[in-house]
């Protein structure tokens, strides 16, 4: 009886690690992602974890298992790497976007992202 318990544990631990592998990081580090090189406000911590609670993957993802995200005027593919300044492709193409879609609560506030 021990045994199987123990070997259930075991098949259990490798499940969730095998689902936060699928699932990716509950939190990512945007500046770092986007190579952001010259910041000039805090690195966004972006609650990954909360907005798939939320929404389905591919309202932000090209498919349903992560990868390359998409914008959220067009739905096609979006690169964003070397993000800089106000006028920027992650706030007006991406998180903006859907957020004014969504009618977030102070969804383009500074410090909802930058803190
Ligand atoms: C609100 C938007 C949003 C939703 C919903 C979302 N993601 Fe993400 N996801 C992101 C962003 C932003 C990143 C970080 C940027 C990147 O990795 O390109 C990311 C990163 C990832 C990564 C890590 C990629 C890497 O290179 O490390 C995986 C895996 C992933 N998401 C899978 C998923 C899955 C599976 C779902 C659905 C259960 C999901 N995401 C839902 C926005 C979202
Ligand atoms: C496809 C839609 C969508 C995209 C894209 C999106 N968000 Fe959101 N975001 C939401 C929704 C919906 C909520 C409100 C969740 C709730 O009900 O509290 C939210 C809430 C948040 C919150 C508050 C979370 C909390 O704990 O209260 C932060 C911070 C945030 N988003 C950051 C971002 C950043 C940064 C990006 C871009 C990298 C982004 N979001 C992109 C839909 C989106
Ligand atoms: C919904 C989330 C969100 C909100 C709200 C938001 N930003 Fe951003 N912003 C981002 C993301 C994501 C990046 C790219 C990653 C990073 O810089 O951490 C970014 C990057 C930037 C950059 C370029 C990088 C840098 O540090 O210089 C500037 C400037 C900026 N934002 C200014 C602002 C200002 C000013 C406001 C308020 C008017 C604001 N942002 C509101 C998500 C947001």
């Amino acid at each position: 009886m021990k045994k199987v318990i123990i070997s259930m544990m075991v098949v259990f631990a490798f499940a969730l690690v095998a689902y936060a592998a699928a699932t990716g990081p509950a939190t990512i580090d945007l500046a770092q992602k986007f190579e952001v090189a010259a910041p000039t406000k805090k690195a966004v911590q972006f609650p990954h974890a909360t907005h798939q609670g939320k929404l389905q993957c591919v309202d932000c993802h090209m498919t349903d298992k992560g990868g390359a995200l998409k914008n959220q005027k067009t739905g096609a593919a979006l690169e964003l790497k070397g993000v800089k300044g106000m006028k920027n492709a992650a706030h007006d193409d991406f998180c903006w976007a859907c957020h004014v879609e969504k009618k977030v609560p102070q969804g383009k506030s500074c410090t909802k992202c930058h803190k």
